[in-house]
């Protein structure tokens, strides 16, 4: 009955729309100011319009009471049954006018809206990443039209504009077959806002795991990294870098009238020596290689110390020794300054018997074996170092926060509350004036379990065929080990699928330079490890005319001949996925960082704008080296489009968080970590004021005090 008057009223206002008068309920006005001052204004507009409707048709059936003057005769009679309402209303007192069943769901609705818009970034991350979703973001206007509607791939295909071929061939069903299956493939590297926020939950889980218990996945390894030097350093320095790919060697000569000058070499690790049968032939060569540094660069002070042990004077003393900081970039178990046991290798080294040895007192037995004037002073990781040489020379006073790298392997080491790194124990022999401590996290092994991170058939076949299955999962989704093999993989599934015309012609007249494809019986592209990642900066940063540049190198690196333009294409479009992925996955470390150590604070409550500089102060500064952050073409943009998709950053701490090449770092900082130890070997050391701040920073106006940079 009362569905049936509404109705009936409905059709009566609409015939007579100017015999009623409105007036706004409260609850509309509300609705009105809420759509007036709420960022959700375009929800709530159409959300108001339908509360009108409503108010209207509530209203009506007190207003059809009058005879409309405007209403023909005839037409005002009362139906019987509205006859009948309105006289049960008229026998009430008052009348409540309660809201309709479809008001009350949209003012519920817009309840729940202002809840999520309001409460959501209160919420602890386990509850709120119930609600988070991944939305498409628009292309950019510059952007050209892609043929697919995927925003992932959109961007993919926004980096660098499309080829578009001009050969009528391109539009075939073979030529579309390719570009589908490309499509396919880059879409199972997709990494959305959803599995960013995730993965930041269980990394800073993991985090606080590692920092109480020996033995967890993500190592978290304390550095024991607290004496400062006293300002008056006279000497030479040296410093010694075993990264992955290569070994270093350099020496820091501190002239003590304010100015030092670095010499540094080179050299590729042989390939059988990462895989070597026992320790010593690794560290041999490490030796071997200090010593034709030394003879090269140092030739004087070599010979003397040569002739001195030979003469009857003796052995030299202490200040003819060279201090020597030890890079070592695997994870370690650190006692001491100069003391750590190898907890696993990585990277691709496989040398047994280095397990649980001290790494240090391996390179200095061998040192010692050829004679060399060398002390090992100090075992530092290359993210350490990077944090220390990053700290010095950033702008401003801002001490840095992180030093990451994403090169051959990735990794981060960070500054940390000492109370927080509880398995240390209280009895642990710890300087504490500092109250913090470098921590070295070793989050390539984050989430080795693959609860949180991707897992695409050829990341699965990566790791069941590499030295060490199931280690490291973060790090083989990231770094330059590993993106090249991951690509070779996805290429080599579509190069075996029949049905998928890549790096194949049926005849000439299908390819844009009028040839056939073919890929060589022994191309690098069939064999594991054949595709280096340096390709993959190469085709997703290529904007050549028809790609020219990623055909070159297929032809002349990996033995594929006469590539057509859209296999070129299909290639570009797989790598920058699998590249894109991985900047992603870097935020994921970075993002966990920033927020656990709780250096953005509130990011609502900075006020910068677009316009607006970052105050100094309000810097949170992070420090990395490594290839793939050099030269994979738009790494660091990706990670922070990530770093915004992360309600505890958002835009606000995006923009705060300022992130800086340490190029080399490594070396320059475990010279200076060298120097620290020296000086704390000789009982020459000045504590701390406080903070790892306050002691990075005496030690580089110590450095100031006494050197200037000559590099
Ligand atoms: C690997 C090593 C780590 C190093 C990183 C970057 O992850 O385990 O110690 O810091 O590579 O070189």
């Amino acid at each position: 009955m009362w569905r049936w008057s509404r109705k009936a009223a409905i059709a009566d206002f609409s015939t007579s729309p100017n015999s009623v008068k409105i007036t706004p309920e409260p609850r509309l006005l509300l609705v009105q100011q809420l759509a007036k001052v709420s960022c959700i204004s375009t929800l709530t507009a159409p959300l108001s319009k339908l509360a009108v409707r409503h108010h209207r048709s509530h209203s009506l059936p007190s207003l059809s009471r009058q005879p409309s003057p405007t209403r023909p005769t005839g037409q005002a009679e009362e139906l019987p049954f509205l006859r009948e309402l309105h006289k049960s209303q008229r026998r009430l007192p008052f009348t409540v006018d309660l809201p309709s069943p479809t008001t009350a769901l949209l003012g519920f609705l817009l309840l729940i809206v202002l809840a999520v818009q309001f409460l959501l970034p209160q919420l602890p991350l386990p509850y709120r990443e119930l609600f988070l979703r991944s939305y498409p973001k628009p292309a950019p206007l510059s952007c050209p039209p892609a043929p697919t509607y995927n925003p992932f791939i959109q961007d993919l295909y926004c980096r660098v504009p499309v080829y578009k071929p001009s050969s009528i061939y391109n539009k075939s069903p073979r030529s579309m077959a390719l570009a589908a299956a490309a499509q396919r493939v880059a879409l199972e590297f997709e990494y959305s806002a959803q599995d960013v926020n995730r993965g930041v939950y269980e990394f800073i889980r993991e985090m606080d795991e590692g920092l109480s218990k020996q033995g967890a996945t993500m190592s978290q390894i304390p550095t024991y990294v607290t004496a400062v030097p006293n300002g008056t350093e006279k000497g030479l320095y040296m410093a010694v870098d075993l990264g992955g790919t290569n070994f270093r060697v350099c020496s820091i000569q501190l002239h003590g009238n304010s100015t030092f000058s670095l010499t540094q070499s080179k050299v590729a690790i042989p390939k059988e020596l990462m895989v070597a049968k026992t320790s010593r032939e690794l560290f041999a060569f490490l030796a071997k290689q200090i010593q034709q540094f030394l003879q090269q660069h140092h030739g004087e002070h070599y010979n003397a110390h040569v002739e001195r042990r030979a003469s009857v004077f003796g052995p030299p003393h202490d200040e003819q020794i060279f201090s020597l900081g030890f890079t070592f970039s695997f994870p370690v178990q650190q006692s001491g300054i100069n003391k750590g046991t190898l907890i696993r290798w990585t990277k691709g080294f496989d040398i047994h018997d280095t397990i649980g040895k001290d790494v240090c007192a391996l390179l200095q037995t061998e040192i010692d074996r050829l004679g060399l004037p060398v002390r090992v002073a100090a075992l530092v990781n290359d993210t350490v170092g990077t944090l220390m040489a990053r700290s010095y020379t950033s702008p401003g006073k801002t001490g840095t926060l992180l030093g990451a790298i994403f090169g051959t392997g990735t990794n981060g080491a960070y500054v940390e509350k000492l109370d927080k790194v509880t398995k240390l124990g209280k009895g642990a022999d710890v300087d504490h004036s500092t109250g913090e401590m470098i921590i070295n996290s070793e989050w390539g092994s984050f989430d080795n379990h693959l609860s949180v991170l991707p897992d695409t058939p050829y990341d699965h076949s990566l790791d069941a065929e590499s030295n060490n299955p199931g280690i490291q999962m973060f790090e083989k989704r990231i770094s330059g080990m590993f993106l090249g093999e991951i690509l070779r993989r996805a290429l080599m599934s579509l190069v075996d699928d029949k049905s998928v015309p890549l790096f194949s012609d049926e005849h000439s007249n299908q390819n844009d330079v009028h040839s056939t494809t073919n890929i060589d019986s022994d191309s690098p592209l069939r064999k594991q490890w054949g595709l280096d990642t340096s390709f993959l900066s190469i085709t997703s940063g290529d904007s050549s005319a028809g790609l020219k540049v990623t055909r070159q190198t297929l032809d002349n690196d990996y033995g594929i001949s006469a590539a057509s333009a859209e296999d070129a294409e299909a290639v570009r479009l797989i790598a920058a996925a699998i590249g894109k992925r991985a900047a992603r996955l870097s935020a994921v470390a970075i993002a966990a960082v920033v927020i656990s150590t709780g250096k953005l604070g509130d990011p609502q409550n900075i006020a910068t704008t677009s316009t607006t500089e970052v105050n100094e102060d309000d810097v949170v500064d992070i420090g990395v080296d490594g290839s793939l952050v050099e030269f994979y073409p738009n790494f660091e943009e990706y990670i922070r489009e990530a770093l915004r998709e992360i309600p505890e950053i958002g835009a606000q701490g995006e923009k705060r968080i300022r992130i800086g090449i340490a190029k080399d770092g490594s070396g320059v900082g475990a010279a200076l970590i060298a120097l620290v130890a020296d000086k704390a070997m000789k009982g020459d050391v000045t504590r701390p004021a406080g903070g790892v701040e306050g002691f990075l920073g005496s030690l580089w106006s110590a450095l100031n005090r006494n050197l200037r940079v000559m590099v």
